[in-house]
C-alpha cells in the first residue's frame, strides 16, 4: 500500500491516508487501496471496527486528486464517479462493521464525502469542512449532493454546495454534520472510545442495524419492511441467544457474530 497506512489494535483497524504533501488527496490508487483494506476487513474476525483518519496535522482529505482528473472528458468523469461510488463510498456506507471518520483537519470535496459515508464522524477542533467543487467547475461526485442533504437538510446543503463556504468543527456540530468535536490531541482516543463501546455489542446486530438504518435512504426500499424482516432474522442468530442468555444469567455476553 503506497498511499495508506493500516494498524490493528484492540480489534480496531485504523486506516490513515498517507499523502500529507498532497493533503491526503484521494487519487484513484488511494481509493483502490482504501477499498482493498476495507475488503480485507469484512471477513476478518479480528477486526470489529474501522477508524479512518488522515496523516499530518493539516488535513483529513482535501478532496479528490485534482491533478489526476484535470484532463478528463465527460465519459472519463462519469466513470471516475461511478467507480468511486461502487468501490469506496457506497461500500463504506453499507459496510458490515462500524466505520468512524476521525476528521483531523481539512475535509473537502471527496474527503467530506468519505466522512459522510462513515457511520459516525468525530472532528478535531481545527477541522474545516466544505465542498469547493463549484470553484473548479464541477459538482461533488462521490455522493455529496445526496448525503449532505440527508444529514443537514436540503436548504443548508444547497447553501454549502452553492457558496462553497467551509464550516469549522463547531459549526459542523451545530449542523449535525459531525457527531462529536474534540481536541486534536484527543481525536483518536475519542474515536477508539466510541469504537470500543460499539464493538462490545453483537457484531451481527451491529451489521443489521446499519443495514436497516441505511434502508430509509435507498430508492424503492421500504425501510420499515427491512426493519421488520431483519428484526425477525435476529431471533435465529447465535448472538441473540447469547445476548438474551447472558442477560437472564446476569453475566456479560460473549458474542461471536454468528
Ligand atoms: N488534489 C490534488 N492536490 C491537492 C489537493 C487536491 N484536492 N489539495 C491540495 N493539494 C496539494 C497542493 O496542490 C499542494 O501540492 P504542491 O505542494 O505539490 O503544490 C499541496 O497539496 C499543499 O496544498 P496547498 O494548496 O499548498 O495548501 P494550503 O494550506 O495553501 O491550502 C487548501 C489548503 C485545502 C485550502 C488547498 O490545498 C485547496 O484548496 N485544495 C483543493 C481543495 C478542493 O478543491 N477539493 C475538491 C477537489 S474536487
Amino acid at each position: 500500500m503506497d498511499n495508506i497506512l493500516t494498524h490493528v489494535e484492540n480489534s480496531i483497524l485504523t486506516i490513515t491516508i498517507n499523502r500529507p504533501d498532497k493533503l491526503n488527496a484521494l487519487s484513484t490508487a488511494t481509493i483502490q487501496e482504501l477499498h482493498d483494506a476495507l475488503q480485507g476487513a469484512t471477513s476478518n474476525n479480528n477486526i470489529r471496527a474501522i477508524v479512518i483518519t488522515g496523516s499530518g496535522d493539516k488535513a483529513f482529505i482535501a478532496g479528490a486528486d485534482i491533478a489526476e482528473f484535470s484532463n478528463f472528458t465527460a465519459p472519463q468523469g462519469e466513470t471516475l464517479s461511478r467507480n468511486g461510488h461502487k468501490i469506496l463510498f457506497d461500500f463504506v456506507e453499507n459496510f458490515n462493521k462500524p466505520v468512524i471518520a476521525a476528521i483531523n483537519g481539512f475535509a473537502l470535496g471527496g474527503g467530506l464525502e468519505l466522512a459522510l459515508c462513515c457511520h459516525i464522524r468525530i472532528a478535531s477542533d481545527n477541522a474545516k469542512m466544505g465542498f469547493p467543487e463549484l470553484n473548479l467547475g464541477v459538482i461533488p461526485g462521490y455522493g455529496g449532493t445526496q448525503r449532505l442533504a440527508q444529514l443537514v437538510g436540503k436548504g443548508k446543503a444547497m447553501e454549502l454546495i452553492l457558496t462553497t463556504d467551509m464550516v469549522n468543527a463547531e459549526e459542523a456540530f451545530q449542523l449535525k454534520l459531525v457527531n462529536i468535536v474534540t481536541t486534536k490531541e484527543n481525536l483518536l482516543t475519542k474515536a477508539y472510545e466510541i469504537a470500543t463501546k460499539i464493538i462490545s455489542k453483537s457484531p451481527r446486530a451491529i451489521a443489521t442495524a446499519i443495514k436497516a438504518i441505511n434502508a430509509n435512504y435507498k430508492d424503492g426500499v421500504n425501510g420499515f419492511e427491512v426493519e421488520i424482516k431483519e428484526f425477525g432474522n435476529c431471533f435465529d442468530t447465535a448472538d441473540f441467544k447469547e445476548g438474551v442468555g447472558a442477560f437472564l444469567e446476569k453475566r456479560k455476553p460473549n458474542f461471536t457474530g454468528e
